[in-house]
């Protein structure tokens, strides 16, 4: 039967069960955080490619939704004059929406605003009521770079320095040699 007398709130308990119980509660929640945190399966950092890149942490399989694509929504215009006004030639964190608006992953986003590009790409990107997800394409090894095609969207996607702007250096054999999309 439990000692009645004895808690962890008794400062003035004797009794030597008030560690006991401490510790029981310590191990208790160090076993609780241990079976939640899921296993990290992607991290960010230098990219042969371009940059900082996203990398898988272990093999992924085809089918597994990795992250979603998150940042501030704005309008297509606001992020034109947003990238007039103080963006990189050539360098964009916007991702475009069927709605015509913009998520902006430089406002608000999260791991997935550091994905590059490739023409041939082992993950892919789909909107689900506004909101993008990137989903393993093909199966990927542990270490492998993840990559999605940004298929950019552009006024004139045949002007050339457009297209220079835009340059992919993917390295793919079947590298378009830009990040427009190809049709
Ligand atoms: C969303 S950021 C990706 C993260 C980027 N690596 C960085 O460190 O900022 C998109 C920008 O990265 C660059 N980038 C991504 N993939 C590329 C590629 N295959 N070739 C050339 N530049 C690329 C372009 O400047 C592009 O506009
Ligand atoms: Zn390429």
């Amino acid at each position: 039967m439990a000692d009645a007398h004895c808690n962890l709130a008794d400062t003035d308990c004797d009794c030597g069960r008030r560690g006991d119980r401490l510790l029981f509660f310590l191990t208790t929640i160090h076993v609780h955080i241990s079976i939640k945190q899921p296993m990290k399966r992607f991290t960010v950092r230098k990219s042969p490619v371009h940059g900082r890149g996203v990398f898988a942490l272990r093999p992924l399989r085809a089918g597994e939704i990795l992250v979603e694509y998150k940042g501030k929504r704005i309008r297509w215009r606001q992020a034109v004059r947003a990238h007039l006004a103080e963006g990189v030639s050539g360098h964009t964190f916007f991702f475009g929406l069927s709605d015509g608006k913009v998520i902006d992953g430089a406002q608000g986003g999260n791991s997935a605003r550091w994905l590059n590009h490739a023409c041939d790409a082992n993950c892919e990107a789909f909107e689900v009521d506004g909101r993008v997800y990137i989903e393993v394409a093909r199966d990927v090894g542990r270490g492998e770079e993840l990559f999605i095609d940004y298929g950019l969207q552009v006024d004139d996607p045949a002007d050339e320095a457009t297209r220079d702007e835009y340059a992919c250096c993917c390295g793919a054999s079947k590298c378009r040699g830009t990040m427009i999309a190809a049709d």
